[in-house]
C-alpha cells in the first residue's frame, strides 16, 4: 500500500531567462506538471504548483555582454515573455517568479548558511583560469582553444560543439578568454563544496531501494551517477552575477546557479504563501510537512541535480521534504534535429501563437500524444497536421457538432429524456464509466501520453454509439429512441470536459460553454446524469478547424530558411590556395560549352555524362555531381563551363575529355557554373 498524502506540490524546472521557450519546453516538463496539476484539482485534492525563471548563471552573463547590456536587462526581457507564454498556453501555477528577488536572495543565503553552519560544506584551494586583463576568473564557457580530439580552433572550456567531447579548460590547446581575448593564467582560488561522496549510502538506499517505481530513465541514471561513484561539487563560482555567498571574505564569489535555482521552488512557495496566507497556509506545510507529496517535473538533463543534489540540499539543511517522485521526460526534437536556441531551431511559443492564433489546444494535444516520456521523440510539422485533422478534428471535434447540431435540430436544443436502455446503451454506459479508471491510472503513474489515448477513446466511443444507433434514421419512426440516443450522446459530450479538462483546457472550456455546463468534479466522470432533462444548451460553434497543407508548407519553409541561414553563418571559406604567376593561369583553357545529352552513367550513382558542343566539335565529359541533378535531362540546352585543354581520362568505359566547373556549397552540394547570359559555345572564359 502506497503512502497516503494530504496535499502535493509540484514543482516545473525554472527555465533559464535567457531566451523565448520553446516546444521542447512545453513538451517536456510544462504540460505534463499542468495536466497534473489540473488533474489533483479537478479531484479536490489540496494542490500547489510553483515554478519561475533561473536567472542567474552564466549563459545569462554572456549572452549580456554580447548585446552590451546588463544580465539584469536580459532577464527583465525575457522573464516577462516566459510568463506570457505559459500563460497563454494555461499552465496554472499557482506562482510564477524570479531568482532575482529578494526574498529568494534571502532564502539561499539562509540555505547556505545553515548548511556551512553545520559543516556540510568542504572549503578548498584549487587552480582556475584567470584573465589578467579583465581582472576575473573565467568560467569554462568564457575560455576558447583549440579541441585536443578532433583540433577545432573555437572549442569551449566545457565542450567542443565541433566533435561533442566534453573538456576541461585545462585540455584545450592555446586557451584564449572570450572576454579580453588574452592568454589566461592559472591562479589559486578557493570554493566551497558539497561532499556528495559522504552521502552516497543513504541516497543510494532511498533511490534504488525505496524508489524502485521511478521512471525507468530517472532511475537508470541514477544508479550510473551512484555506480560510479560521486564526488564534491563546488558549490560557488568566481563571478559577479548572482547571489553573493554570504560569508566574510568571500568577495567575488557567488553561489553556483545549479544551488539557487531549485531553492528558487521554495523561495517562490515563501512569496505566495506571504501574499496570500488565507488560501495557500504557510509555507512550511508544503515544505516541511511528510504529509506533503513533492513533485518534481524536469527534462532529463537536470536529473542529478533534482535527484542527487538537492535531496542532499535539502536533507542536511534539515528541516525538508525529499520529492516523492521525479517523472523526467526525454528530449523532443525538431525535423529530426535536436532543438537548439542558438541556432534558432525551435518552434517559438510565441511566434506559434502569431502563427496559429487560439490553437493553444492544438500544440498541447500534439505535445502530449508525442510526449518523449520514455525516448526522444521528434516533433513534425505533418504529424501536427495529421493528429489536429484525424484525431481532434475528425474524433472530438465531429463528436460534439453532431450530438449538438443533433439535439438542436430535433429537440430544439434542449436535453430530451433518457427513455429505456436498449443492451447496446448498457454496454455504452460501462465503456463510459471506464475510461476513469483508466485515466486515473496512467495520470498517477505520470503516463500522460496513454492517459490522453484513454480520454480520447471517450469520443471514440461516443463517435461510434451514434455511428451505430444513426439518430437521424430512428428520428422518422421512433423519437424516444431517438431522445435516448442524443441524451447519451450529451452524457458523453458532458464527461469529456472532465476528462479532457487536464489536458485541454481551452477546449473544455468551450465545450462546456456549448453544453451549457460549469466545471464538474473529477468525481462525476463516468456518470451518465451530467445533463438532465430539458437543460437547454447554449450556442455551438466548430471547435477545431482542419489545418491546410499550405500552412503546414509554410512552417516548414520557415524551418529551411533557418537551416540555411545556420549554414551561411556557420561556412567558413577555405584560405586561398598557394600564389601562381599570370601565365600559369594562362595555360588553363576554359570554355563554355552547350549541352546537348546529358544522362546518368550506368552503374553510378555519381557520374553524369555530357555531351557538349565546344564550338569546333562534339565532346564528352564526365561530371561526379548526379546526386544534386536528379533529372540531367533539365540540363540539355543549358550552357556550363570547362576546362577544354586538361588530359583526357577513362572513366567506367568513357573517354572523358575535360572537366566541368561547379561550385561547391556549405553542405557539399554542388552547383553548376553557368555564363549569366548565352554566349557562342566554345567562348573563352577570362
Ligand atoms: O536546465 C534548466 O533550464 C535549468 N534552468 C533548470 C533549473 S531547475 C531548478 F533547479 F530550478
Ligand atoms: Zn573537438
Amino acid at each position: 500500500m502506497s503512502k497516503q498524502f494530504k496535499r502535493t506540490l509540484i514543482t516545473a524546472a525554472l527555465p533559464y531567462a535567457n531566451g523565448p521557450v520553446h516546444i521542447g519546453h512545453l513538451a517536456g516538463v510544462y504540460v505534463p506538471a499542468d495536466i497534473y496539476a489540473r488533474y489533483l484539482r479537478l479531484k479536490g485534492e489540496e494542490v500547489l504548483f510553483v515554478s519561475g525563471s533561473d536567472e542567474h548563471g552564466i549563459p545569462i552573463t554572456i549572452k549580456a555582454r554580447k548585446e552590451g547590456v546588463s544580465p539584469q536587462d536580459i532577464v527583465d526581457r525575457y522573464h516577462f515573455l516566459i510568463k506570457k507564454s505559459f500563460e497563454d498556453f494555461g499552465i496554472s501555477f499557482d506562482i510564477y517568479s524570479r531568482t532575482s528577488s529578494d526574498i529568494h536572495t534571502k532564502t539561499s543565503s539562509d540555505f547556505f548558511l545553515k548548511m556551512y553552519e553545520k559543516g556540510e560544506f568542504v572549503e578548498q584551494e584549487t587552480e582556475q583560469y584567470y584573465d589578467e586583463e579583465a581582472q576575473q576568473f573565467l568560467a569554462d564557457r568564457y575560455i576558447t582553444g583549440t579541441c585536443p580530439i578532433c583540433g577545432n580552433e573555437r572549442a569551449y572550456g566545457d565542450q567542443c560543439e565541433a566533435c561533442g567531447s566534453t573538456l576541461n579548460p585545462t585540455d584545450l590547446i592555446n586557451p584564449k578568454s572570450t572576454i579580453s581575448g588574452s592568454k589566461p593564467v592559472m591562479r589559486r582560488t578557493k570554493h566551497w563544496y558539497l561532499p556528495l561522496d559522504r552521502h552516497e549510502a543513504w541516497l543510494r538506499h532511498w533511490i534504488l531501494d525505496e524508489h524502485k517505481e521511478w521512471k525507468p530513465n530517472v532511475y537508470g541514471q541514477c544508479k550510473s551517477w551512484l555506480d560510479l561513484g560521486l564526488q564534491p561539487r563546488a558549490v560557488s563560482r568566481d563571478l559577479d552575477w548572482g547571489i553573493p555567498v554570504p560569508l566574510p571574505n568571500a568577495e567575488g564569489k557567488v553561489l553556483y546557479v545549479w544551488f539557487d535555482a531549485p531553492i528558487g521552488y521554495i523561495s517562490n512557495t515563501k512569496e505566495l504563501c506571504g501574499q496570500q496566507p488565507e488560501k495557500y497556509g504557510n509555507w512550511e506545510k508544503w515544505w516541511c510537512d511528510q504529509d506533503t507529496k513533492l513533485i518534481h517535473f524536469i527534462g532529463k538533463d537536470n536529473i542529478v541535480f533534482h535527484c542527487i543534489v538537492f535531496p542532499t540540499m535539502l536533507k542536511t539543511e534539515g528541516l525538508f521534504i525529499l520529492p516523492e517522485n521525479v517523472p523526467a521526460n526525454e528530449f523532443l526534437n525538431l525535423e529530426g534535429d535536436k532543438i537548439s536556441t542558438s541556432r534558432n531551431w525551435a518552434v517559438w511559443l510565441n511566434e506559434y501563437l502569431e502563427d496559429f492564433p487560439g490553437k493553444q489546444d492544438v500544440l498541447r494535444y500534439v505535445l502530449t500524444a508525442n510526449a518523449p516520456e520514455t525516448k526522444d521523440n521528434d516533433f513534425t510539422w505533418k504529424d501536427f497536421q495529421a493528429r489536429n485533422n484525424n484525431e481532434l478534428v475528425a474524433i472530438l471535434g465531429n463528436f460534439v457538432n453532431r450530438a449538438l447540431v443533433l439535439t438542436q435540430k430535433y429537440f430544439d436544443n434542449a436535453v430530451p429524456a433518457l427513455g429505456d436502455l436498449s443492451d447496446y446503451d448498457r454496454e455504452t454506459i460501462r465503456n463510459i464509466e471506464g475510461v476513469k479508471n483508466a485515466v486515473e491510472q496512467n495520470i498517477e503513474q505520470f503516463r500522460f501520453r496513454e492517459a490522453l489515448k484513454e480520454a480520447m477513446n471517450l469520443a471514440r466511443i461516443g463517435n461510434k454509439y451514434l455511428a451505430d444507433c444513426e439518430p437521424w434514421k430512428t428520428a422518422k419512426t421512433d423519437m424516444s429512441r431517438t431522445a435516448t440516443i442524443l441524451n447519451l450522446s450529451l452524457q458523453i459530450a458532458g464527461n469529456l470536459t472532465i476528462v479532457l479538462e487536464p489536458f485541454l483546457p481551452f477546449s473544455t472550456e468551450k465545450i462546456r460553454s456549448f453544453l451549457n455546463l460549469p466545471k464538474i468534479d473529477w468525481k462525476k466522470l463516468g456518470s451518465i446524469d451530467l445533463l438532465p432533462e430539458g437543460h437547454r444548451l447554449g450556442n455551438a460553434e466548430l471547435l477545431f478547424e482542419k489545418i491546410e497543407d499550405d500552412v503546414i508548407e509554410r512552417q516548414v519553409q520557415k524551418l529551411l530558411d533557418t537551416k540555411k541561414a545556420n549554414e551561411d553563418s556557420s561556412y567558413h571559406a577555405k584560405p586561398v590556395k598557394e600564389t601562381i604567376a599570370f601565365d600559369a593561369f594562362e595555360k588553363l583553357d576554359i570554355r563554355v560549352g552547350t549541352v546537348l545529352e546529358c544522362e546518368k552513367v550506368p552503374k553510378s550513382d555519381k557520374l553524369l555524362r555530357f555531351l557538349l558542343d565546344d564550338g569546333l566539335q562534339k565532346r564528352t565529359i564526365l561530371s561526379g555531381i548526379a546526386a544534386y541533378y536528379p533529372d540531367p535531362q533539365a540540363l540539355v540546352g543549358k550552357q556550363v563551363c570547362f576546362i577544354a585543354n586538361l588530359e583526357p581520362r577513362k572513366l567506367r568505359g568513357f573517354m572523358s575529355e575535360g572537366m566541368i566547373l561547379s561550385a561547391e556549397d556549405a553542405d557539399g552540394s554542388l552547383a553548376l557554373v553557368e555564363p549569366s547570359k548565352m554566349v557562342h559555345p566554345g567562348s573563352e572564359v577570362k
